[in-house]
């Protein structure tokens, strides 16, 4: 894993995509990639629903046909040494994806095993919320007396594509569960959860590894990889959904420059600023341009310039067309950004409009 985390990055640095000196890419090429992602990822939703379709395949490569024919011996020891070589990648891709799953379970927690398989929701229309929250109710253990001490008690609410919204409450009001039931981390005890019209409790385990992917995860606590670079920490997302080495290269180097660390990429996490470790990892959360960026309290641990940083690289990105839905307890940053907010207080939405934080 590593050494071919090194070869990546070593391939950037001889191909010149990160010179430490090479300027920042204008904001025209910037705002077409940008766009492109949008695509992509309308796009890639429905598919992820209706098949195992990959996000990247690459093309297969077509070789001219020979006009003199090919002697019968010349072909079958090709053919011999494509297959080997075939096998060979085939061996160290399932090596490198197997070794990219684990590390994504120990960051974002695995799939339980033992759910039913059921058919998909067919997939929904491109119009329509991203984010729907049906008469939700999470209780953490069974029994009578939960029910009564829910984290989420028939919780309702709707947000539409590209919307950006504040989660705010009290300590222990729910919003951490309300983004772990959005990463369908844990499910809901009664309701429903959809996602660009899929209800989340009908997705296979496998189908779960997809949608997780299609969602960009920011905690409080960074969850960087401190044995790998920043380019490897960014790169590591790619490497899971199996995109290919030069696609990694150019995409974790526009991300980076899009964060502002460029010129970090060889740094390791622990010779950066909290504020820029948490860039890195805004940087991972984009990389497969995700169609809900999610962030439980993604300034809890910074300073106050750095948590300006922050939000506004999070309002950039939903500029951009993501759904934002950041977590968080900073009134200032709440009633100065004027967003949608919805208050919850003891597992109950207690208010849910735009403007600022004006609940305790
Ligand atoms: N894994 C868990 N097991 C049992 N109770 C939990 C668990 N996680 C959270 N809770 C409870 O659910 C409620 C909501 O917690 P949480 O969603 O973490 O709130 P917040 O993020 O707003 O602080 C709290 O009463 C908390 O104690
Ligand atoms: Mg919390």
């Amino acid at each position: 894993m590593s050494d071919e985390n090194k070869t990546l990055t070593d391939v950037g640095e001889a191909a010149g995509v990160f010179p430490e000196t090479l300027s920042e890419e204008t904001a025209a090429d910037y705002s077409a990639v940008t766009q492109e992602m949008q695509e992509t990822v309308s796009q890639q939703i429905p598919q992820m629903q209706e098949s195992d379709a990959q996000p990247y395949s690459e093309a297969d490569e077509e070789t001219a046909e020979d006009a003199v024919p090919t002697p019968h011996f010349v072909t079958v020891a090709r053919q011999a040494r494509e297959q080997r070589e075939a096998e060979r990648a085939a061996r160290r891709a399932e090596a490198e994806a197997k070794a990219a799953l684990e590390e994504e379970e120990k960051l974002f927690g695995s799939v339980d095993d033992d759910e039913e398989e059921e058919a998909p929701a067919p997939p929904s229309a491109e119009e329509g919320p991203v984010i729907v929250f049906d008469h939700v109710t999470k209780e953490y253990t069974d029994g009578p007396e939960d029910a009564d001490n829910a984290a989420l008690k028939d919780v309702s609410f709707s947000i539409n594509r590209g919307e950006f919204v504040f989660i705010v409450g009290p300590s222990g009001s729910g919003k951490s569960t309300l983004i772990r039931l959005l990463m369908r981390e844990i499910s809901p005890t009664a309701g429903a959860i959809y996602i660009a019209g899929s209800n989340l409790s009908t997705l296979r385990n496998r189908q779960v590894c997809k949608y997780r992917r299609s969602i960009g995860i920011v905690f409080q606590d960074f969850r960087l990889l401190e044995d790998r670079t920043v380019f490897e920490n960014v790169a590591f997302a790619q490497k899971v959904i199996g995109a290919p080495s030069r696609k990694i290269t150019k995409n974790v180097s526009k991300m980076l420059s899009m964060v502002r660390l460029r010129n970090k990429y060889r740094s390791y996490p622990n010779k950066l600023s909290g504020g820029e470790q948490q860039r890195v990892a805004v940087a991972r959360a984009l990389v497969n341009n995700p169609l809900i960026l999610l962030a439980d309290e993604p300034t809890g641990n910074l300073d106050p310039a750095n948590t300006a940083d922050i939000m506004e690289l999070l309002e950039d990105i939903n500029a951009r067309g993501t759904t934002v839905v950041v977590v968080t307890h900073n009134r200032e940053i709440v009633d100065s950004m004027q967003r949608r907010v919805i208050s919850l207080r003891e597992g109950v939405i207690v208010d849910d409009k735009k403007g600022g934080y004006d609940r305790e």
